[in-house]
């Protein structure tokens, strides 16, 4: 290995092993027998302890008689590529243009900083470089992990079958459980945990969108950790396409992790002279058990992801559900007068106020304002809603075109398309192909004029469809779309962020069909669902938060009965779930009593009061949703605030105090609405008595301030 070089702190040159090291975690691979050898990803270790780490390869391929059949290596690489005798889970598969497959990849080269390290290997025959880098952030235990793979080559294409970002390798334990989120349109981030299975679980999305069904994360456990305790180590994957995260356990019981973008079957032929990048897929190691974890992922996204993370969200108006298609300038008007009147600082309008026809048939692509629904345009509404004081948003959907458009007419060949293949409608809409340049010039252009026109501060970007035949005909390798798509909505994306540093952006996918760390670095919140009813947000809110940040989690006040579920919930009820995240407001406000008015506005007040904590501050579950009797939430900064929801009462089964987490031992708070007082220590061992009403979902919200 003469090329490589050590690398000073962090490089055991003896050993030939590197070692990062985070706050309170430690990393360490190694060059050993010519391949890279994953040591360490846990507690923090010196670099001796971490140097003199064994390699292990797995125990039973040392087994006398077995090493024909065994693989030594699977399972405990540091980043595993086809070739050879390796039978796990590739993260890197190729075909080089003379149809050989499987890599022979021998180290060249590193360099390291105090912020990371790259370490570049060369495959001994073909020429083809892969870049591993590994990147460390400030205040965080998360390791950025990302790679690259570039064609040396001046001739021939070579063919990248799979190119994972990374592979994460844990130690060796007797079990793993995995936690992880599933769902649909409705019932997005459901969390579940459950034993890793012999073998491989893949997750994945092949839908062109991060998805409702599953989450570019997984958390990894030996099976023995709790809320507040135990080893979690956790993946994810910073991407908003198509995208794939497999888990193998392997029959020696080690659990290795290979994540990246694209999907099986998918393929891109990498050009002479091109290079290649991943996304990044971060990892982080806690122990403290899944609150831990989550808290230091939301600290991560907002140090490291979110573009605006120190910014308080706005209380919106979203007339979505008021009205659905039926839009026009007065009713809009009238919705902002009463939004305003309770307290919402920001008003969105949301689709249909380019439409031809009062539903989703058309109109899709051409984004004028319809000038029936609005005969000045938007101004005069976008005028009423300032001179109430609030920011105005609009709704946009720019990946979509229904082929009832002019947009469509003109240009029929600029959608995701195959030839001899019908172009399946779905909602009536088809996939613009936003690999296209001259597709994101169009979107970039007429976004960067609707924001100019209207002085618009927000956009709600939606995706209401999944990708299906997604071809580019004629075009050199029309797979890349599924890789190019993403790359160019979070192109225009930035872009328009760059030319409008006061305009936020909410990611919507039909709800949230769109959450992943990608669309954090260039949004400021997500639409977490199209399900607004609250006992189901109780559990959609509690998966999303596993990693992404309260503060970036919208949720909206609708009326009752909810338009989704039909269930019947107390006002209260649904305003606590929604202030446990960003709350805004969805409802009919013209249908809403003056009583219900009444409250809904000191609800807000109150939410302006403890929204720092919201989404500022950490985050406890006291009780999950589905605990007996009672879930509950607590935030803490200086001062805490604790939500508590009962769904169902049940005779013989009272609120008893409820303990909270996290507080330190001296402190001494008080209710803000009763004026009662507590010791940090009482709260912590006995718990903060509860006055909850009678009846279903009956819920209720303290705020504690501190004194001391
Ligand atoms: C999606 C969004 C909704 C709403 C509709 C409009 O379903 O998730 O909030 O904007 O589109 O068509």
């Amino acid at each position: 290995m003469t090329a490589l070089r050590p690398t000073g702190t962090g490089f055991d040159a003896d050993t030939a092993t590197w070692i990062l090291h985070t706050p309170n975690t430690t990393y360490a691979l190694r060059l050993t027998d010519g391949r890279l050898a994953h040591v360490h990803w846990g507690a923090a270790l010196t670099d001796a302890e971490a140097a003199a780490l064994p390699v292990r390869a797995e125990s039973g391929a040392r087994q006398r008689g077995s090493t024909s059949f065994e693989a030594r290596y699977d399972g405990t690489e540091e980043y595993a590529w086809d070739g050879g005798v390796r039978y796990g889970v590739p993260s890197l598969q190729v075909r080089f243009a003379d149809g050989a497959r499987g890599l022979d990849l021998e180290p060249v080269g590193d360099e390291a900083a105090d912020d990371g390290l790259t370490i570049r290997l060369r495959d001994r025959h073909y020429p083809l470089e892969v870049a591993l880098r590994y990147r460390l952030r400030p205040g965080t235990d998360v390791i950025e992990r990302s790679a690259s793979l570039t064609n040396l080559g001046d001739a021939e294409p070579i063919e990248v079958l799979r190119f994972d970002a990374a592979s994460w390798v844990l130690p060796h334990r007797d079990d793993y459980r995995l936690s992880h989120v599933t769902g649909m349109w409705g019932a997005e981030t459901r969390l579940r945990r459950e034993v890793a299975a012999a073998g491989e679980t893949v997750f994945t999305s092949r839908r062109g969108i991060t998805s409702h069904h599953a989450n570019p994360w997984v958390m990894t456990d030996d099976g023995t950790a709790g809320e507040s305790h135990g080893e979690v180590w956790s993946v994810a994957l910073a991407w908003s396409g198509s995208w794939r995260m497999t888990v193998q356990r392997t029959p020696l019981r080690r659990l290795s992790v290979s994540t990246g973008f694209g999907h099986d079957g998918i393929s891109w032929r990498l050009a002479p002279g091109e290079r290649l990048e991943t996304p990044v897929s971060a990892g982080m190691f806690t122990t403290g058990g899944f609150g831990a974890a989550s808290r230091a992922w939301h600290a991560h996204v907002r140090r490291h992801v979110l573009p605006r993370p120190e910014e308080t969200r706005p209380v919106l108006y979203n007339s979505w559900e008021a009205t659905f298609f039926d839009i026009d300038v007065a009713r809009q008007s009238a919705l902002a007068t009463r939004a305003a009147e309770l307290g919402a600082e920001l008003f969105v309008v949301d689709d249909g106020w380019f439409r031809p026809y009062r539903d989703d048939r058309a109109g899709l692509g051409d984004w004028r304002v319809n000038a029936e629904l609005f005969p000045d345009g938007f101004a005069p509404l976008a005028e009423h809603v300032r001179s109430l004081g609030m920011g105005f948003g609009i709704w946009v959907e720019p990946e979509m075109v229904n082929p009832d458009s002019d947009l469509y007419r003109a240009h029929p060949d600029r959608v995701l398309h195959q030839p001899h293949r019908a172009r399946t409608e779905l909602r009536n809409q088809l996939v613009l192909n936003f690999g296209r340049d001259d597709v994101r010039a169009w979107a970039g252009e007429w976004l960067h004029r609707l924001v100019r026109d209207t002085g618009a501060v927000f956009l709600k970007w939606d995706m209401n469809r999944t990708f299906s035949e997604a071809g580019e005909p004629g075009a050199a390798d029309p797979d890349r779309l599924w890789i190019e798509h993403t790359r160019g909505v979070h192109l225009v994306m930035d872009r328009l962020r760059d030319a409008w540093p006061d305009l936020r952006i909410e990611s919507c996918s039909g709800g949230g069909g769109r959450l992943d760390l990608a669309m954090l670095a260039r949004t400021d919140q997500v639409w977490a669902s199209d399900n607004t009813d609250a006992a189901d947000r109780l559990r959609i809110q509690h998966g999303f938060t596993q990693l992404y940040p309260p503060g970036v989690l919208e949720a909206w006040v609708t009326d009752s009965p909810n338009t989704v579920t039909g269930r019947r919930t107390p006002l209260a009820f649904r305003f606590h779930v929604a202030m446990t995240g960003v709350l805004g407001l969805g409802g009919d406000l013209a249908a809403w009593s003056d009583d219900e008015r009444r409250e809904a506005a000191s609800l807000v007040a109150l939410y302006k009061r403890i929204r720092p904590l919201v989404q500022h501050g950490r985050l406890y579950r006291l009780r999950p949703p589905d605990a007996e009797g009672l879930c509950a939430l607590q935030f803490a900064d200086r001062d805490v605030v604790v939500f508590a929801f009962r769904e169902t009462p049940r005779m013989g089964f009272g609120v008893p105090p409820l303990p909270l987490a996290g507080l330190p031992r001296t402190a001494r708070y008080r209710d803000t609405s009763t004026g009662a007082e507590y010791d940090a220590g009482v709260l912590t061992h006995h718990g903060l008595p509860l006055d909850l009403p009678r009846g279903e979902y009956a819920s209720t919200v303290v705020h504690l301030e501190r004194r001391r």
